[in-house]
């Protein structure tokens, strides 16, 4: 059965959709059949897999699952990475989440669609928004585990006691199997002193659930987007590159 991730963190830009899109990456080519599963109306899985969101000829997207019009099988698609499938998404998918809120089983279309397919892979990733919102909500209900991405800046930890409060209840109404996979340190700058006083305060809190591979603040890492591709596609020597392939290693590990 497939091991389900969700990557999450309420704070934007934290390298949420850069992790998961990397990590998706590196697991599939460790010969993982795995599925991405853009689960943020912004898109930027989708986009980073060189999927135009804003096509019109898109076809069947995430908002399709959720609005229970289609099977997630119908969404999902090959990427040009063997073993890779990407299930996108549109910004639609923030009027679906609207219209959710009133319906039955809001919290667990995710988890329900996810079923039918997970016989088909090792791994599924889920790409969540920077929000503790119904769609976030459905990602850990959906989850064997979470994967927190930390920046390592000023105010790193802000927020995260919240996270950790609606992860317990989670676990406590819908999925008590639920785990915290464990906490990645992103964006670290090694010529300051600041990221890695954050990175040990972030050791001191997580302990052993700090990965202790680090992902450095790299240029390349920030310029795969736009050629709508994984960093490790795109410069397979960079820092950032090498950094997310020790990462996922460290995932395989920890999932086994
Ligand atoms: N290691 C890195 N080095 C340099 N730039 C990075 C790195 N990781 C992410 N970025 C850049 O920082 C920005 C935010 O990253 P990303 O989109 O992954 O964050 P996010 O948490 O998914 O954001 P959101 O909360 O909006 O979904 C992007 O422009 C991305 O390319
Ligand atoms: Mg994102």
């Amino acid at each position: 059965m497939a091991k389900v991730i969700c990557v999450t963190n309420q704070k934007g830009g934290v390298g949420k959709t850069t992790t998961a899109v990397n990590m998706g990456y590196y697991l599939a080519k460790d010969k993982y059949k795995t599925l991405l599963i853009d689960f943020d109306p912004q898109g930027n899985a989708t986009s980073g897999l060189g999927v135009d969101k804003n096509d019109d000829s898109l076809g069947l997207t995430m908002t399709d699952v959720i609005n229970e019009n289609s099977p997630l099988a119908d969404v999902i698609r090959s990427t040009k990475y063997k073993n890779l499938d990407l299930a996108p998404t549109t910004p639609e998918l923030a009027n679906a989440e609207v219209e959710l809120v009133n319906q039955p089983r809001k919290f667990t279309r995710l988890r329900d669609a996810i079923r039918l397919v997970e016989e088909n892979y090792d791994y599924i990733i889920i790409d969540l928004p920077p929000s503790l919102s119904l769609l976030t909500v459905n990602g850990m209900i959906a989850s064997n585990y979470l994967l927190l991405p930390v920046q390592t800046e000023f105010y790193a930890l802000e927020g995260v006691a919240q996270l950790l409060e609606s992860m317990k209840l989670v676990m406590k109404q819908a999925n008590p199997g639920l785990k915290l996979l464990g906490v990645l340190a992103t964006m670290y700058d090694k010529r300051t002193s600041l990221s890695a006083q954050v990175y040990a305060e972030i050791k001191k809190y997580f302990k052993n659930l700090t990965f202790k591979t680090t992902i450095p603040r790299n240029v390349r890492v920030a310029e795969a987007p736009s050629h709508g591709v994984p960093v490790g596609d795109y410069d397979k020597f960079s820092k950032g590159a090498k950094a997310y392939k020790s990462f996922t290693r460290e995932v395989e590990g920890r999932t086994k």
